[in-house]
């Protein structure tokens, strides 16, 4: 462990790129206990400057004078996905601990490269897949894991709203539906075995923006990703749809329901088969809000203070990049893509 993390108990955390995201980075570890908010690197002089004056930290205008002169323990990595791979490079070739914010990387190999050099380096390395530690998606994993909904037979993800001009290196598979192919494959605990997509450009200069995605899973369950860029209201949505009735989970507002089938509570199998599904109570259960950001730094500042591995780890994340490079694919080709065994979840 650093030293300085032995002494004083506290860590040295650098944010790079305090854009519309890498803000709530700092706003959040300058909370944090057991952090010191030492530095905030930017090439947008504007934007640095207000984030380091708020939060008293450091500015640089370029992150290797940051990584240069500062005794980091921890950088939080907020850039525009396709400097993902070369700064974290950077940052665990000198030995520091990185959180890189959600899609991991571009492609695959390159993701691989940061997993391999930050196990050579014994850094941590953690992905801001920020939806798993959503209140409302904790509790629902929970209740499925206690099989509350008993088989599940869909899982449907919208995700929709209007285009962020600043998002131009990615389209709205590796910008979005990465969320939504985290966590179905981690709530359902199964990995996808075969999918397609549709997708559609109709603004963005150079990726698809619209994205209608099927997906089968190992255990018979059906996904359905509907997800876009040019929607003029913004909706974050899950639902599952099982045996005994629905769950769903509005990630913003973190409400979470269960719309129960009517005839499936005590019935035997066969009742249950002749009744059908008919409709029952609605239930909306109480979750003690919390932001999911803070639960996600909090986890990773833990995880280096004490040990242990990241709740999102490289390898997980490598995944969702996997699977959103497939549906690329799918959307290019029109081609139904089935996961050949070595290719299923680990
Ligand atoms: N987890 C989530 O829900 C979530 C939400 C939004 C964004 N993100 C991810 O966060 C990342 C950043 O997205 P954003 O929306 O904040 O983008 P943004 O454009 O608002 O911010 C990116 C910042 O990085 C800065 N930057 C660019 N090149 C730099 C360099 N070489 N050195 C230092 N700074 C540099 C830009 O000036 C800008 O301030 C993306 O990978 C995005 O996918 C995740």
């Amino acid at each position: 462990m650093n030293k300085l993390i032995n002494e004083n108990h506290m860590l040295n955390i650098g944010v790079i790129g305090v854009g519309s995201m890498g803000r709530n980075h700092a706003r959040v570890l300058a909370e944090l206990p057991y952090v010191n908010l030492a530095a905030v690197a930017d090439i947008d002089t504007t934007a640095l400057y207000k984030v380091a004056r708020t939060y008293r930290a450091r500015p640089y205008t370029d992150y290797r004078d940051m990584l240069d002169e500062e005794p980091l323990d921890v950088v939080s990595l907020v850039v525009p996905t396709a400097l993902h791979y070369p700064i974290a490079k950077e940052i665990i070739e000198r030995g520091i601990h990185v959180f890189v914010e959600k899609p991991f990387t571009l492609r695959v190999e390159e993701g691989k490269e940061l997993i391999a050099a930050a196990a050579q380096k014994n850094v941590k390395l953690g992905v801001g897949h920020i939806e798993r530690f959503n209140p409302a998606v904790v509790e629902l994993k929970r209740r499925l894991e206690h099989a509350q909904l008993g088989r599940v037979y869909q899982i449907h993800a919208r995700r929709v709203g209007p285009f962020p001009p600043r998002v131009d290196d990615v389209g709205v598979i590796l910008d979005l539906a990465t969320h939504e192919l985290d966590i179905m494959e981690y709530i359902t605990g199964s990995s996808v075995s075969s999918l397609y997509a549709e997708t559609e450009r109709k603004i963005h200069a150079s990726h698809e923006d619209l994205l209608l995605g099927v997906l089968k899973f190992e255990n018979g369950t059906v996904g359905v990703l509907d997800i876009n860029w040019l929607t003029p209201t913004k909706i974050r949505e899950l639902a599952l749809l099982g045996e005994r009735g629905m769950f769903l989970v509005n990630y913003l507002t973190q409400d979470f329901y269960f719309y129960e089938n009517a005839f499936t509570n005590g019935q035997w199998e066969g009742l249950t088969a002749i009744m059908g599904v008919s409709e029952g109570r609605r239930i909306k259960y109480e979750i003690k809000r919390r932001e999911p950001l803070r639960v996600e730094l909090e986890d990773f500042v833990n995880c280096v203070l004490h040990g242990g591995r990241p709740a999102v780890t490289g390898e997980e994340a490598l995944r969702a990049v996997f699977l959103a490079e497939k549906m690329i694919q799918s959307g290019e080709t029109g081609q139904v893509i089935h996961l050949l065994n070595g290719e299923r979840r680990p």
